[in-house]
């Protein structure tokens, strides 16, 4: 066996091993942490792990020996919730949010989501790859290996596509994977406004299999929302999603809480976003039908408004994940390390429950839990080498870049905090 890299020497190594289902409970809080650890790689994926110089008898004229100075690593993260591809930014309606008026209003006067539906239908295909680029190297530089990203800012196909498009050409380029989900249930499109039901006809009857049979997207999502689309309307558009082969997420109690955390526990969503409203109901569903609370502190932070209880979801063993949201609206930031601290300051986790939920938990969000989300043999050797002793360090210390290096497979994509592919 050839062993392309060795990386020494790592004062604490989070490995998040030995998990087939989502961690809840305290085994949220409960991590393997070694200590004098190495990290063994061969061909892109973890060959060994171990302590001290055992990593000796596997070096060869080929290894690459990278010494992690004492340093905190931990599987590389996973943002499992965003709006990668997006025209436009919406510095505009900024003043607006700062005097008070509410997410929703914005969007019911044509502003909001539909104001970046404009923007990315006027952006050519070259521009949204490479402001795209852009904000997924970011991501990268903050120790991010793994995006979900969503489309939605079409709400017709041709745009739809070309989101989905572009993020599949990033995926091809770049070596943060992409993992891509269909959000044409993003708004009612402002021609169809007051015929919500003609839209829904498009959607699932034109757009979803036409999705589907091109292979674009793997999970379907819904923004189900007051104003936007009920209970009943989200529950017709992820069964049909069902019906055609993808797995499904929801956008569920943002703001009002409907039932979309019962509607995800009803149709079996892999997760269910925000939380921020949901009823206590909703969250014993979804805990009952291992539905992964997928927490989005930054939009909380951003929008002003009170967060989704982390705290408590941990305490009632629902499984938790964290993840950016990043989008130019309700979260204009691709900050992950910044959410995670935001996990800690404003839900109440501890460091460990922050790591686990944008890693091993984070994984399973995304379906990719036999992949990556750990540091344990045969998974992916995507790794984070952070400037920083400990994870407690890591969470206290806030509002900067605590990343020193990050591996992407084995490939040393940031060195010094900036991208080198
Ligand atoms: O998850 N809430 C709905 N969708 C996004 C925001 C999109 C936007 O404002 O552009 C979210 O917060
Ligand atoms: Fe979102």
């Amino acid at each position: 066996m050839k062993i392309d890299l060795i990386i020494k020497n790592i004062g604490k190594l989070v490995t998040m091993q030995g998990s087939f289902f989502p961690r809840v409970g305290r085994e949220m809080n409960e991590l393997d942490i070694i200590e004098d650890a190495y990290i063994a790689v061969s061909s892109g994926e973890i060959y060994e792990v171990g302590t001290g110089d055992g990593y000796l008898k596997l070096v060869d004229e080929h290894t690459k020996v990278d010494d992690a100075n004492g340093l905190l690593v931990t599987p590389g993260l996973i943002d499992s919730h965003t709006h990668l591809i997006h025209g436009g930014s919406r510095e505009n309606e900024f003043s607006k949010k700062l005097n008070g008026v509410p997410y929703i209003q914005i969007l019911q006067e044509g502003g909001g989501i539909l104001s970046t539906v404009n923007s990315t239908k006027n952006a050519t295909f070259d521009e949204l790859y490479n402001k795209a680029k852009k904000s997924l190297d970011r991501m990268l530089e903050f120790g991010v290996t793994t995006v979900e990203e969503k489309s939605g800012y079409g709400l017709e196909l041709e745009t739809e596509i070309k989101q989905l498009e572009v993020a599949h050409k990033l995926d091809k380029n770049h070596p943060v994977d992409l993992v891509h989900t269909f959000l044409g249930a993003h708004a009612i499109p402002q021609e169809y406004k007051g015929n919500n039901e003609a839209y829904i006809k498009i959607l699932v009857e034109e757009m979803m299999p036409k999705v589907k049979e091109l292979g674009l997207a793997e999970f379907c999502d819904v923004f189900c929302e007051e104003g936007v689309f009920s209970v009943e309307e989200s529950e017709y558009i992820l069964s049909k999603a069902k019906e055609l082969g993808f797995k499904l997420k929801i956008h569920a109690d943002e703001i009002v809480p409907i039932g979309g955390a019962e509607l995800a526990a009803r149709l079996g969503c892999v997760s269910a976003d925000h939380l921020m409203a949901a009823s206590d109901q909703g969250l014993q569903d979804i805990c009952k039908n291992n539905v992964i609370a997928n927490i989005l502190p930054g939009t909380s932070f951003n929008l002003n408004k009170k967060s989704a209880d982390g705290r408590k979801m941990i305490d009632m063993d629902v499984p938790v994940s964290l993840s950016s949201d990043y989008n130019p609206g309700s979260c204009p930031s691709e900050n992950l390390q910044f959410v995670m601290q935001l996990g800690c300051l404003n839900l109440k986790m501890t460091p460990n429950e922050v790591l686990t939920a944008v890693t091993i938990n984070a994984a399973h969000c995304i379906d990719r839990a036999n992949e990556i989300g750990s540091i344990e043999v045969g998974k992916k050797a995507d790794i984070a080498i952070f400037d920083a002793p400990n994870l407690e360090y890591l969470m206290y210390h806030f509002g900067i870049n605590h990343i020193d290096r990050v591996y992407k497979e084995g490939k040393l994509v940031v060195d010094n905090k900036h991208v080198v592919y």
